[in-house]
């Protein structure tokens, strides 16, 4: 029985980056023989187990066949005859399929050595296919390793392509789809995740709310980029760059579905875009089981983000509103990422980047002189019930009131 540590760790440590989780690999092992040395099954789907101490993941070597559609349909064959070369094949891309035995003698028969000085994200085989997730995990990878120059060869961009005209993307479950998404937001060039997605047309497959963004104008006054889709990407851009949450960085990227909506004799404007674009942020929300917290971001920002860029207009009474819908009081941290979401907004135009956005400084203020109500003095009064929520209300648009008068801005 010999192992080998694979995949992301032997990549990694090439690449210089520091590795946090180790995988292995075992060859000319049993199920029982793991067992016997104390090693812990994981699940009963894959020959996978944890290490007794260490607690890594070790396989035994397989072989893997696809038998029908979607991720249930798998047959895989683990023997202690499988060979580290059999294994390695039907990995997914060549950077991905070396190992590396405890001498740190490398096998890479696939050539991932040279793929990663050439800086290339290209498949191993055509077993790629077999797990039409991989188009996403591409897509990450190349997010991930666009700071050093990767891109995606153009053989494994068509097979992603015919993949993704195959309709096999609609079989994967939205638990795997969202971590790869979550986790490629997260990246330090996310909107490159979404680039190769579109190449590829996964994007139209997977968003096609996002994908009808591109080729959707806006006016030229405010969005020097004109482009909604290319705009999008950049707020995206924006995001990682002031290391937004993933929260944030999930409004951002649907904040303006709604542009895609407007017929096109109106164009370049887009009335009442944030109320249009609701029904479409929910069902990709609900599409890819995103978490409470990322739903709830991007349906408010959604809504709102125009009353962010237009803070220092709105009346005392709008801005009110503006907080309630937010309930400010409770969910402070709610509206801190919604004033960030609409800053990244702003700042994903074309040539403003860098132009100064008063407004969170405003909002902010805003959200402090209403939180400074105190309930106290009005329950001492005799207020209380409805009476007393009226009260409370009328006493935040006093303090909004005086807050406008005398905020510098
Ligand atoms: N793998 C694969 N196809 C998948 C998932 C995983 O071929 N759909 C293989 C790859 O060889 C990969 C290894 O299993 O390198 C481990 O997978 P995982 O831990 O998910 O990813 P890493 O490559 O370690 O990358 P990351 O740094 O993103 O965790």
């Amino acid at each position: 029985m010999r192992t080998y540590k694979v995949g992301g760790a032997v990549r990694d440590r090439l690449l210089g980056k520091p590795v946090t989780d180790i995988d292995w690999v075992v060859v000319g092992a049993t199920t029982e023989e793991m067992l016997a040395k104390g090693f812990r099954p994981v699940g009963s789907d894959f020959p996978v187990f944890l290490h007794p101490k260490s607690g890594e993941e070790y396989a035994l070597a397989r072989t893997e066949r696809k038998s029908g559609r979607g991720y249930g349909g798998f047959t895989f064959h683990a023997s202690p005859e499988v060979t580290l070369e059999e294994d390695l094949i039907r990995r997914d891309l060549t950077i991905n399929a070396m190992a590396e035995d405890d001498q740190q003698n490398l096998t890479d028969p696939y050539h991932g050595q040279r793929d990663l000085e050439a800086r290339l994200l290209r498949h191993v085989s055509p077993a790629f296919a077999e797990d039409p997730l991989r188009v996403l995990r591409v897509a990450r990878f190349a997010a991930r390793y666009a700071a050093l120059g990767f891109t995606v060869a153009p053989e494994t961009l068509e097979l992603m392509r015919q993949l993704s005209e195959s309709g096999e993307l609609q079989a994967l479950t939205a638990e795997r789809s969202w971590k790869e998404i979550s986790r490629a937001l997260m990246e330090d060039q996310p909107q490159v995740f979404i680039e190769v997605l579109r190449a590829c047309g996964a994007l139209k497959e997977l968003m096609p709310e996002v994908d009808a963004l591109f080729g959707v104008p806006q006016p030229q006054a405010h969005h020097p980029e004109i482009d909604t889709g290319a705009h999008t990407l950049s707020v995206l851009e924006q995001a990682a760059r002031h290391k937004q949450p993933l929260t944030v960085r999930w409004a951002c990227l649907l904040h303006d579905l709604g542009k895609g909506l407007t017929p096109e004799e109106e164009w370049p404007r887009h009335i009442a875009h944030e109320f249009k674009g609701l029904k479409l942020i929910k069902a990709v929300n609900e599409r890819f089981k995103a978490p409470k917290d990322c739903q709830e971001l991007a349906l408010l920002v959604g809504e709102y983000h125009t009353h962010g860029h237009r803070a220092l207009e709105l009346k005392p009474s709008t801005l009110l509103e503006l907080l309630q819908s937010f309930d400010v009081y409770r969910r402070p941290q709610r509206f801190e990422e919604f004033i960030a979401a609409c800053e990244m907004d702003a700042r994903g135009r074309r040539g403003l980047e860098q132009r100064s956005y008063p407004q969170v400084d405003y909002l902010r203020g805003a959200a402090t002189a209403a939180r400074s109500v105190a309930v106290q003095p009005l329950l001492e009064k005799g207020f209380k019930g409805p009476e007393l929520g009226e009260a409370i209300k009328r006493e935040r648009l006093k303090a909004l009131k005086a807050y406008k008068e005398t905020a510098s801005f």
